[in-house]
């Protein structure tokens, strides 16, 4: 636990951060959101001490940090930097051990904290380890950011802005994927960010903050539905419902899919007599999504291939880590009410329809 008292920051006249108290619970994340210049990084920097507070207190575990030595600190708390900032001149495997060095880790073991990174951020460790950060693309970098900030496997993250500098739909899958990394490692966390939808989907609680004061602290259901003034409203904007829905993964929600294999039938006249549904997906042998089929043009003599209409699981699949939001806006873009849920390299594993998603969000 996290505990920030009464805790100040000036610069000469101009006060940054305003007596700001904050309980940050383990194993949770937290996140700041707020207006630029308004704080965020200069909280996130003085609870690793890279800045000193003009006034009060910071307690990790009920120690005041003041008292502990700078390095065991440090080493206790991940960093991501606004911005990425990897090392340029030194190759993605010396970026991600470079905590791990500092503690004079054998060079074995960094070797495989390295390779076990990538795989957990996704990316392929053969592959990668020798880059350079210049031969990144901005999503690849922030991933290796985050890597680095694990390396040593320190209970409290830090994070400013850590998906800040890669589009939208990069962002959406980021955010899937340190979701599911924080379910298993169950780090606490502070995650710097301004933009709400991030907020709402990543936090277990946010802190809304405003010219370095705190204005609502709150679950991001709080915050949606009883925005503390007019400031947090306007923040928060309008369609609060569709901003719930960022909230709630389409794992939870999905149910199976009726499925027909593409070579399985050379006729298909018995799909037209047997199937209830409207359309099947149509999945290859391992169970990879191919496409789709209307059982109206199963027709006697015709095969599955020849009334398919191809679509590749890229196109036409959406994870099941993404959230019911992005779900319905594609929905809404591609004029479906039906979307086929993946996993993996497109193995389909059910679908997510519109009335389900419809459900969950007036659920509450
Ligand atoms: N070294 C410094 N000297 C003087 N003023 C500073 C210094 N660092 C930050 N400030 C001021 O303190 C305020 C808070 O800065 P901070 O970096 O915490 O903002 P932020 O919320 O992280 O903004 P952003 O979203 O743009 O990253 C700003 O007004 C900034 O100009
Ligand atoms: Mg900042």
């Amino acid at each position: 636990m996290i505990e920030l008292k009464e805790l100040t920051k000036k610069y000469d006249e101009k006060i940054a951060v305003n007596s700001l108290s904050l309980t940050i619970n383990e194993g949770e994340v937290t996140v700041i959101i707020g207006p630029s210049g308004c704080g965020k990084t200069t909280t996130l920097r003085m609870i690793n001490r890279l800045i000193d507070p003009t006034e009060g207190s910071i307690l990790v575990d009920g120690k005041d940090v003041r008292e502990t030595n700078v390095e065991s600190l440090r080493r206790n708390m991940g960093y991501v930097i606004q911005n990425v900032g990897l090392f340029p001149h030194m190759t993605v495997a010396a970026n991600i051990s470079t905590v791990p060095k500092l503690l004079n880790w054998p060079n074995e073991d960094c070797e495989k904290r390295v390779t076990e990174l990538l795989e957990l951020i996704g990316l392929k460790p053969e592959e990668y380890r020798n880059k350079y950060p210049g031969q990144l693309s901005g999503g690849e970098a922030q991933r290796i950011g985050v890597a680095r900030a694990l390396a040593a496997n320190p209970p409290i993250l830090l994070m400013d802005e850590p998906f800040g500098a890669v589009d939208p739909l990069n962002r959406e899958v980021l955010q899937a994927e340190f979701l599911k990394i924080q379910k298993q490692l169950k780090k606490t966390v502070v995650f710097v960010t301004h933009d709400l939808d991030e907020a709402i989907r990543m936090g277990d609680r946010i802190l809304v903050m405003k010219d370095g004061d705190v204005v609502q602290y709150d679950s991001p259901e709080e915050i949606l539905s009883s925005p503390a003034d007019k400031f947090v409203r306007d923040f928060v904007g309008t369609n609060r419902a569709l901003k719930r829905l960022s909230r709630f993964p389409i794992s939870d929600s999905f149910h199976k899919a009726s499925t027909v294999q593409e070579e399985a039938m050379s006729d298909c006249s018995t799909i037209r007599a047997l199937e209830q549904s409207e359309f099947l997906w149509v999945v290859d042998s391992s169970g990879v999504l191919k496409g789709w089929i209307q059982t109206d043009d199963c027709e006697a003599g015709k095969s599955i291939s020849e009334i398919m209409t191809v679509a590749p699981w890229e196109e036409l699949g959406i994870n099941r880590n993404s959230s019911l939001r992005e779900a319905l806006s594609r929905m809404l873009a591609q004029e479906v009410q039906t979307l086929p849920v993946v996993e993996g390299h497109g193995l389909l594993i059910g679908e997510i329809s519109l009335s389900e998603i419809q459900n969950r969000s007036g659920r509450g």
